[in-house]
């Protein structure tokens, strides 16, 4: 059983979640490739895809929906889960809801098996001079909001659903 895990990041907060994502599937004895989609992994070979996007400007990453958009006939054949990395997740305001997740599964070719929207970080060291401007006019709240526990609980749970 091979899962292609492929996520998409700028800051790179949501490639620490797939890290973790992956040791709690291999855990589940799945075989689990890595990648990033800018490498334009191919997910045909494989029998479950995980894709996960951080989140800008209330989009996921172009790169993330540009690679779905192109591989979109393969993934509407097998179980496919979502999960997004963002500032907003972390406010328990938003109650787990995520835009960016909606609009883009609303356009997707595919049904995820699971869709999840975790919180990642926002750290101005890791992002470029006129983002950090824009944030700040934001007021956007900065830190690391990630929780790595719930992301492995997540990985177990979804096991069984990538397996179909
Ligand atoms: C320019 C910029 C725009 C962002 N826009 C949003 C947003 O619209 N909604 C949100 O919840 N988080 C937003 N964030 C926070 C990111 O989602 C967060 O930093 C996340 O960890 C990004 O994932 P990455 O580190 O994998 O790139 C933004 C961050 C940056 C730098």
């Amino acid at each position: 059983m091979s899962v292609l895990l492929a996520y998409a990041t700028h800051s790179g907060a949501t490639r620490t979640i797939a890290e973790t994502l992956a040791g709690a599937l291999r855990a589940e004895g799945l075989t689990v490739e890595l990648v990033d989609v800018e490498e334009g992994p191919d997910p045909s070979g494989h029998d479950a895809v995980v894709l996960g996007s951080g989140v800008r400007v209330e989009s996921v990453e172009k790169s993330a929906a540009t690679w779905a958009k192109t591989h979109s006939a393969v993934l509407s054949e097998m179980p496919v889960a979502f999960f997004s990395c963002s500032g907003s997740a972390a406010d328990p305001a938003k109650a787990g809801r995520q835009k960016a997740t909606d609009t883009f599964l609303a356009g997707a070719a595919f049904t995820p098996v699971a869709v999840r929207n975790f919180p990642g970080w926002v750290l101005m060291d890791r992002i470029p001079l006129h983002e950090r401007v824009l944030l700040t006019s934001m007021r956007t709240p900065t830190g690391d909001f990630r929780d790595l526990a719930a992301v492995e609980a997540w990985g177990h749970e979804i096991a069984p659903l990538l397996r179909g």
